[in-house]
């Protein structure tokens, strides 16, 4: 932040006495609506008389999968950790560091509680002793929010005191990495973990850790509450459900947006009222920079999981941010790379000197791309987690569909990238 506004002791209590305190508590349902309205009623019939292997039937028939971003299916999970013997645990992550998503704060800035319900479900499920929430301190209202609608529970007795643990990120995109983040719960730094075994056999302080991302654990109460048809009665272009679309760029509306999962990218555009004035689609990025950039062409394909495989991409959380004719797709890709450099946590050596090494060479006028190739290959191969091998993604898909931003003005492509000359030299 360059400006700083210094906020004199006048102006504080003039934005005290305006209610206007920080952070800025948006308007939501708290414990007493909800409810009021039947919340929690699902978790006390299952807990009374429910049997968990039928919850699990109906999570597998909805087709949940994991919204953080890897669509696992969410019912196989609960199978997973139940199979160890106890005690097992259940850790949420909030850590929605992938830039562009938004979808977690959404939902709860608006209805903390079907969140905080699914979760004490999946937790009955896997008969958890404790819940972790580990929630990005980047969202201060939230924060606030869980603190009081925790405190909300424990006092209606729906949980005892302390069972769910409400823990703070401390702004490193690799703690929202399942196995970092469960170090950083330990108290630990985060860095990621090898696996097998994963962290349904070995989590938490190494018990059996049941780990689901915030928006699956809002679906999950829905689906108990409502039934599987709340997402598998939707059905567009062969797929089926539901994805909440992170929204920005250059479109009228930025935001998030409830879209049938076979939707494509200009059904998302139009959803978000178009494209910004003055500005014509060029390139869109479905999932965040771990998915990089797709041009306008591939406009037909449905953003889902497994559709965006054969193009070398995936959607991801669904973070789609759209780029005009006005944006230039290699400072767009130059800057994924950055951001990848920054935030890799240098455990392993493909990922920290290959996202040096790739800035370094995307910043050349004429991109070297057989060399950039052999690079990417590199770190996808031989990377311990996500963010080392998602990170070639960029390079490659800007290469692939922007060859005319990468080459020196004027000069034509020596390098001959695509061609089975460079196929050879490599
Ligand atoms: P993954 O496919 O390795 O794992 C997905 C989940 O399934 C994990 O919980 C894992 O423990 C579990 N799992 C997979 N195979 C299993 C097995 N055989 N037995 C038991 N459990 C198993 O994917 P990963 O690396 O956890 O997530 C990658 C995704 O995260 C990407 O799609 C990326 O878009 C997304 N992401 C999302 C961010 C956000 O802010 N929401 C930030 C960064 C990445
Ligand atoms: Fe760390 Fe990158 Fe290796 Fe992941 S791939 S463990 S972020 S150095």
């Amino acid at each position: 932040h360059n400006h700083v506004d210094h906020a004199t002791p006048d102006k504080v209590q003039a934005a005290i006495a305006a209610g206007d305190t920080h952070p800025h508590v948006p308007d939501y349902e708290g414990f007493d609506a909800y409810r009021a309205a039947g919340g929690y009623q699902t978790l006390e019939r299952l807990r009374e008389s429910g049997d968990w292997e039928q919850v699990q039937e109906q999570v597998l028939a909805s087709g949940l999968r994991g919204l953080g971003g890897a669509g696992f299916p969410s019912g196989k999970k609960w199978g997973f950790v139940r199979a160890n013997p106890g005690p097992r645990y259940l850790a949420v992550n909030g850590d929605e560091g992938e830039p562009g998503t938004f979808k977690d704060r959404y939902y709860l800035e608006r209805t903390p509680h079907l969140f905080l319900e699914g979760m004490l479900i999946a937790a009955w499920a896997v008969e958890a002793e404790t819940c972790f929430i580990y929630m990005r301190d980047e969202y201060p209202a939230v924060l606030e929010i869980l603190r009081r609608e925790i405190v909300a529970l424990e006092r209606s007795g729906i949980v005892p005191a302390d069972y769910i643990d409400l823990r703070r990120g401390a702004g490193a995109y690799i703690c929202g990495e399942e196995s970092a983040m469960i170090e950083s719960i330990e108290g630990k730094r985060g860095l990621p973990r090898h696996r097998p075994p994963y962290v349904a056999q070995v989590g938490v302080f190494r018990r059996p850790t049941l780990v689901h991302n915030v928006e699956t654990l809002h679906w999950v109460a829905r689906v108990c509450r409502e039934g599987p048809e709340v997402l598998n009665a939707t059905r567009k272009n062969g797929r089926t459900g539901l994805r909440s679309f992170s929204v920005s760029g250059r479109v009228a509306k930025p935001g998030v947006y409830l879209l049938p999962a076979g939707s494509t990218i200009r059904d998302v555009i139009d959803a978000a009222g178009g494209m910004a004035e003055g500005h014509a689609f060029k390139a869109y990025q479905p999932g965040g920079p771990s998915s990089g950039l797709l041009p306008a062409s591939l406009d037909d394909v449905p953003l889902d999981f497994d559709t965006l495989q054969p193009h070398g991409s995936f959607i991801g959380s669904a973070a789609v941010v759209v780029l005009s004719d006005k944006d230039s797709a290699r400072a767009a890709a130059l800057n994924m790379l950055r951001f990848f450099e920054d935030e890799s946590c240098g455990q392993c050596t493909p990922c920290r000197v290959g996202c040096e090494k790739a800035v370094k060479l995307m910043q050349a006028d004429h991109w070297d791309q057989p060399l950039l190739e052999e690079l990417c290959t590199a770190m996808a191969d031989a990377s311990i987690c996500g963010l080392g091998q998602a990170a070639p993604n960029p390079i490659r898909l800007t290469m692939q569909h922007f060859a005319d931003e990468i080459v020196a003005p004027g000069t034509p492509n020596p390098d001959g990238y695509g061609t089975e000359q460079a196929m050879e030299r490599r």
